[in-house]
C-alpha cells in the first residue's frame, strides 16, 4: 500500500528521532569503535579495510568519508536494510515503544515552503488517479497493454483528460506560481495551460514516496511519446530512479536490482513477478543512479532493449558503473534480442522468457571486455592496440582495488599483453594508496557577506540546537531576503526551532526541501571537524557581529556621501548614531577575537 511520506507528522518524527540514539541503531549492523566525540568503524556501504565510517552522536548523524553515504538514523534504515521510509520510522518506533499514528491530521508544517512542491504534486497525483478511473480510452489502453488493475494501483497511474487545464478542477488557486514551478503548469505570455493533457500519467517518486515528477505517454499517434516533468527543485533526472520506491523492499528481500529503459517496463516487469525493477527517466543511467543502488543491494542487473539506443545506453550505463562499483559488488548485464525490451518479452513469453535471459547475463569484466571489442579484429596487433587505448580512461575510472585488477586481467588477456605491461602502460602498476581524506576548506578571515552567511549556514546545520538564540539575529540580517542563502539560513532556522535538536533530526524534517543535498552536504563536511557547540556558538556570534558591522558601515558610508550635498540636523544625528553603533559593533568584534571588517 502506498502511504506518502506526508501522512506521519513531522512532529512525530522528531519526537522519535529525539528518542533515538543512532550509535545504537547503527552499532546493531556495524561494530562501531569510540574515535574522539565520534564513534568510526567498517562502512557498510562500500568494501572497505580502514574505517572511514563515523557515526555521531551529537549530530545523530553518520557519514563515510571513503564513500559518501550519509544520512540520519532513519536514513541508515532506509539505505542499509532497504527499508521504505515508513518502514524504517514503524521500526525505529518500534524500538524505543513510540506508536505509529495511524492516519494522524497533516501537520501545520506541512504547508511549510520547503514542502511546498511535492505537496502540490502528490495532489496532482491524486488527481490523476481519481480521472483515470472514469476515462475508459484510458482504462483500455491500459488494459490493452496486459496491465491488471492492481498494477495500476500500485504505481498509482492516472490519466491526465484532455482539455486546457485540467488541473483547474485540483487547485484552489490555478494561478500559483508554485504550480507553475512544480512543472504541472506552463505560463506562455499571460496565458497557463496544463503541461500534461490527454495522456496516461505515470508519477515518479522519491524513496520516501512524495511525488516529483510525472512521466505522461501519449495514447494514439503523437509528439513525444513520453512527455516528462522538466527540471525542478525536486526533480532531477540524474538523480531519480522510476519505480524505486514500489520496488526498494524487493530490491532488499531479493538482493537484486534491474535496472530498464522504460516506464512500461519496470510495471510489466513488476506485475511478471521482479518488483525489483527501476528505470532511469529518459535519460542516461549515471553514477549517482548505479550507486543509490549499490546502497541497497549488492547486485545490479542491467537490462537494455535490443536496439540501436539501448545499445547506446548499455554502452553508457557500463562508463557510469566503473566509478561506482566497489568491491563486494556485482553489476550485470542483458541486451535483449533485437527489437524486445523487457515489455514485449514478458508480454510475448511471460516471466520465463526475462527468466532466461537473466540466464545468459554477463558480468561486467566480460561485458567490458565485449564493449570494448566490438568492431575490433583483435588478431590484428592495432586492433589490440586501440583496445588498450580505448579501455585506459575506463579502467582509471574505477576505485583501486581486487575487481580493478581482475578487469585488467581479463584486457591484458584479450589484448594478448602480460598485466603487468598494462598496468605499467595506465600507470597504476604500483601499491594502490588508501583513499586520500579531503580536508574541508573553512572561509575562515575572508568577510564577504555571502562568505559569512554560508558560515551561519554550516553551523546552524550542524548545530541546530543553536538556533534560538539567534533569532534576533537572523531576523535583522536574513528574514526579509530573497537571496538563496538568506532563504536556507530561514528554512534551517525554522526547522530547528520547531525542535529539530541536531544535525539528524534537522535532516529529516527538511528531507523534501529543494535544498536537502545541500543540507546533507554540509552536514557531512562538518562532521570532518572535530568541533563543538561552543565553538560553533562564538562563531556564529561573531559572523552576525561583522554581517551587522558591514550593513551599518555602509549606510555610515553612503550617508556621508548624502551629508557632504547637504547636511540636515536629522542626518547629522543619524550618523552620529551609525559612528557609535560602528565603535560598540568593532569593540564587541575585538572582544570574540574577530578581525573587523575591513
Ligand atoms: P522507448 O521509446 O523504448 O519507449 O523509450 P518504451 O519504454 O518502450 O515505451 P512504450 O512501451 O512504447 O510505452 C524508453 C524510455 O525512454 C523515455 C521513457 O522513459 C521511455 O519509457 N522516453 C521515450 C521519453 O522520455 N520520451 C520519449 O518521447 C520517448
Ligand atoms: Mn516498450
Amino acid at each position: 500500500m502506498y502511504i506518502a511520506r506526508a501522512v506521519i507528522p513531522q512532529s512525530f518524527i522528531q519526537d522519535l528521532l529525539a528518542r533515538t540514539d543512532i550509535v545504537e541503531v547503527v552499532g546493531r549492523h556495524v561494530q562501531l569503535k569510540k574515535a574522539g566525540q565520534n564513534y568510526s568503524g567498517l562502512c557498510p556501504f562500500h568494501g572497505e579495510k580502514t574505517p572511514s565510517f563515523t557515526v555521531s552522536p551529537s549530530k545523530q548523524f553518520f557519514h563515510c568519508f571513503g564513500c559518501g553515504a550519509h544520512g540520519s538514523a532513519i536514513g541508515f534504515l532506509m539505505d542499509h536494510r532497504g527499508l521504505s521510509f515508513i518502514d524504517a520510522v514503524k521500526d525505529l518506533a518500534q524500538q524505543v515503544g513510540l506508536q505509529l499514528p495511524e492516519s494522524a491530521p497533516r501537520d501545520a508544517e506541512a504547508a511549510s515552503r520547503s514542502r511546498g512542491l511535492t505537496e502540490l504534486l502528490d495532489q496532482a497525483a491524486e488527481f490523476y488517479r481519481a480521472q483515470l478511473k472514469t476515462s475508459e480510452v484510458a482504462i483500455d489502453y491500459l488494459k490493452r497493454r496486459g496491465l491488471a488493475g492492481a498494477t495500476a494501483a500500485r504505481y498509482a497511474l492516472g490519466y491526465a483528460p484532455d482539455s486546457w487545464q485540467p488541473l483547474r478542477a485540483a487547485f484552489d488557486n490555478y494561478d500559483d506560481p508554485r504550480l507553475a514551478e512544480a512543472g504541472l503548469v506552463i505560463a506562455d505570455e499571460g496565458k497557463r495551460y496544463d503541461r500534461f493533457r490527454g495522456r496516461v500519467m505515470f508519477p515518479i517518486r522519491n524513496r520516501r514516496g512524495a511525488t516529483i515528477g510525472f512521466g505522461a505517454r501519449v495514447m494514439g499517434a503523437g509528439e513525444p511519446k513520453y512527455l516528462n516533468s522538466p527540471e525542478t527543485p525536486v526533480f532531477h533526472k540524474g538523480q531519480e530512479l522510476y519505480g524505486l520506491f514500489e520496488a526498494q523492499e524487493a530490491i532488499r528481500l531479493r538482493k537484486r536490482a534491474f535496472v530498464c529503459e522504460g516506464y512500461m517496463d519496470v510495471i510489466q516487469l513488476a506485475q511478471a513477478g521482479f518488483g525489483e525493477s527501476v528505470a532511469a527517466l529518459g535519460t542516461a543511467v549515471t553514477s549517482q543512479h548505479v550507486t543509490t543502488l549499490l546502497r541497497l543491494t549488492d547486485h545490479v542487473i542491467f537490462a537494455f532493449d535490443g536496439d540501436a539506443a539501448g545499445r547506446k545506453a548499455a554502452r553508457r550505463a557500463l562508463e557510469a558503473t566503473l566509478p561506482a562499483i566497489g568491491e563486494a559488488k556485482r553489476a550485470s548485464f542483458v541486451l535483449l534480442p533485437e527489437g524486445e525490451d523487457p515489455d514485449s518479452l514478458i508480454r510475448a513469453g511471460g516471466a520465463p522468457a526475462f527468466e532466461h535471459q537473466l540466464e545468459i547475463a554477463l558480468p561486467l569484466s566480460r561485458w567490458f571486455i565485449k564493449t570494448l571489442s566490438e568492431g575490433r579484429d583483435l588478431a590484428q596487433a592495432e586492433d589490440r592496440a586501440a583496445l588498450l587505448t580505448e579501455a585506459k580512461p575506463l579502467v582509471l575510472s574505477m576505485a583501486p582495488g581486487a575487481l580493478r585488477l581482475q578487469l585488467v586481467r581479463e584486457l591484458a588477456e584479450a589484448a594478448r599483453t602480460p598485466a603487468e605491461e598494462v598496468e605499467r602502460l595506465y600507470g597504476i602498476a604500483a601499491a594502490p594508496t588508501p583513499m586520500a581524506r579531503r580536508q574541508p576548506q573553512a572561509p575562515r578571515s575572508s568577510a564577504r557577506v555571502e562568505d559569512l552567511k554560508s558560515r551561519i549556514l554550516t553551523n546552524l546545520v550542524a548545530y541546530p540546537e543553536l538556533a534560538r538564540e539567534f533569532n534576533a539575529q537572523i531576523a535583522a540580517e536574513c528574514l526579509d531576503s530573497e537571496q538563496q542563502i538568506d532563504r536556507r539560513i530561514v528554512d534551517v532556522w525554522r526547522a530547528a526551532t520547531r525542535g529539530a535538536a541536531n544535525s539528524g533530526a534537522l535532516l529529516e524534517a527538511l528531507a523534501d526541501s529543494e535544498d536537502a543535498a545541500t543540507y546533507r552536504a554540509l552536514a557531512a563536511r562538518d562532521m570532518l571537524q572535530e568541533g563543538d557547540g561552543e565553538a560553533a556558538r562564538a562563531d556564529l556570534a561573531g559572523a552576525f557581529s561583522k554581517l551587522e558591522l558591514a550593513r551599518v558601515e555602509a549606510e555610515k558610508d553612503a550617508l556621508a556621501r548624502v551629508i557632504q550635498d547637504g547636511a540636515t540636523p536629522e542626518r547629522i544625528d543619524r550618523y552620529r548614531e551609525l559612528v557609535e553603533q560602528h565603535t560598540r559593533l568593532k569593540r564587541a568584534l575585538a572582544g570574540l577575537g574577530e578581525p573587523g571588517v575591513r
